[in-house]
């Protein structure tokens, strides 16, 4: 395995382990290239279950069960059991979408109640092997969270950029919780992710997404999604888009997939922003070759308030690979669907329910199948922004024990 240039035309490569933040030749992000494990697939598969019933810390992991297909060559792993999230279904979030078929990857079920901690135990595992001290990133929340309790689990120091004020509560709290060093930055999500990218200068390892490392864990998502499918991939996989990491990653896990024979066909991969921070959706309704960022994005789902996603050319590729498309929904929209998932039972945060609310207008204007089957990935737990669901709730008391049924 080595790390390669993300940008086809460069392809440059460089050692697994070499610490760099982008490519030394031409400056695009850089990826994991990883060689598909020479073990048939149905074998591995079967090895891959056999993990499950270990206690052993990294067959625990629903990432380093996966670790055929991840980064190698350390001897300490810095896991919490992440992963082993439930497919769940829900009655009235089905109806009130008009699917038949329709389940939720609930990412929230993790140590720190989102789906970064994926990444995390594969970015800090990396961190450590590289002997830092301290590690960093900028985040809306929920990466400064992570990344904080899996730097305290390895005795790192933490230190995390957050748009002051735009950062909920809970999220805020879990980061100090978890001991981390607090810079608030005035402005968003993109000025507080430049801002580290220009201080830090070698001082601390850096661990936003743009760090191929965390983008290895949070793959596994769709090697777990495919594995408790019984290898039938979905028709759609519909994930939330912010800094557009993660959609990268499940892009990437599904080419890996194909190509090592693990599946026969690739699900449709739909993004979904909300309307003041979709700066891919304005680009891809445009046809525009380049992306052009939002100055002052706005949602109150916080999570993805960002205008200049750094992963956009990963993700559009994730895209044309799998057929896939993006488009964004409203704050009532987001609100309306966060609210049917609650009634459902199920707690995400309003990142996660942009996925119901696009799900809901899609079928509305046509655009998918009564029958198809879905996978909507929450990326949060209620828990995460409690001060939304009061916020809009108690507000309207229209919507307080409103059945969809
Ligand atoms: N959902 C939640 C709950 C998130 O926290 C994020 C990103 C996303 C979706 C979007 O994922 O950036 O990979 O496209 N949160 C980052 C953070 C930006 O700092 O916590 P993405």
């Amino acid at each position: 395995m080595h790390q390669r240039c993300s940008n086809p035309q460069c392809a440059a490569t460089f050692e697994l382990h070499d610490r760099h933040v982008a490519c030394a030749v031409c400056g695009e992000l850089l990826e994991i290239a990883v060689e598909p494990p020479p073990i048939a697939p149905d074998q591995l598969k079967r090895i891959w279950l056999q993990r499950r019933c270990s206690y052993q810390p990294r067959d625990i992991s629903g990432v380093w069960r996966f670790r055929e297909f991840l980064p190698d060559g350390y001897s300490e792993l810095v896991t919490m059991g992440e992963g082993n999230s439930p497919l769940l279904e829900g009655r009235k979030t089905a109806a009130w979408a008009g699917l038949r078929n329709l389940q939720f990857k609930h990412l929230g079920w993790n140590p720190t109640a989102c789906f970064k901690d994926l990444g995390m135990t594969t970015g800090v595992t990396e961190a450590v092997f590289a002997r830092a001290r301290c590690v960093g990133c900028a985040s809306t929340g929920n990466t400064a969270a992570s990344l904080a309790a899996y730097a305290a689990r390895a005795g790192l120091r933490a230190r995390v950029y957050l748009p002051a004020g735009h950062v909920s509560e809970n999220k805020l709290a879990q980061a100090i919780d978890f001991g981390a060093e607090i810079v608030h930055v005035a402005g968003g999500f993109d000025t507080a992710l430049e801002r580290i990218l220009r201080e830090a200068n070698g001082s601390l390892y850096f661990l936003n997404s743009i760090n191929p490392f965390r983008l290895e864990g949070q793959k596994t998502v769709m090697f777990e999604m495919l594995e408790q499918m019984g290898w039938q991939a979905p028709d759609y996989v519909v994930v939330p888009g912010g800094n557009l990491g993660n959609s990268s990653a499940f892009g990437k896990a599904l080419q890996e997939l194909l190509a090592a024979g693990f599946i026969d066909r690739l699900p449709r991969l739909v993004i979904v922003q909300a309307q003041g921070a979709n700066p891919l959706t304005r680009m891809w309704r445009s046809g525009a070759d380049e992306l052009e960022p939002i100055e002052k994005p706005e949602t109150a789902a916080t999570a993805i308030r960002i205008g200049k996603p750094r992963s956009w050319k990963k993700a559009l590729r994730a895209l044309e690979q799998t057929d896939g498309f993006v488009l964004d929904v409203s704050e009532d929209e987001i609100a309306e669907a966060k609210c049917v998932i609650g009634h459902d039972g199920i707690g995400c945060e309003p990142a996660s329910a942009t996925t119901l609310a696009a799900l809901r207008q899609l079928r509305e204007q046509g655009k998918i199948d009564r029958e198809a089957s879905v996978v909507a990935i929450l990326t949060g737990h209620a828990l995460k922004d409690t001060s939304f669901i009061l916020k809009s709730r108690l507000g309207e008391p229209a919507l307080q024990g409103e059945s969809y049924a």
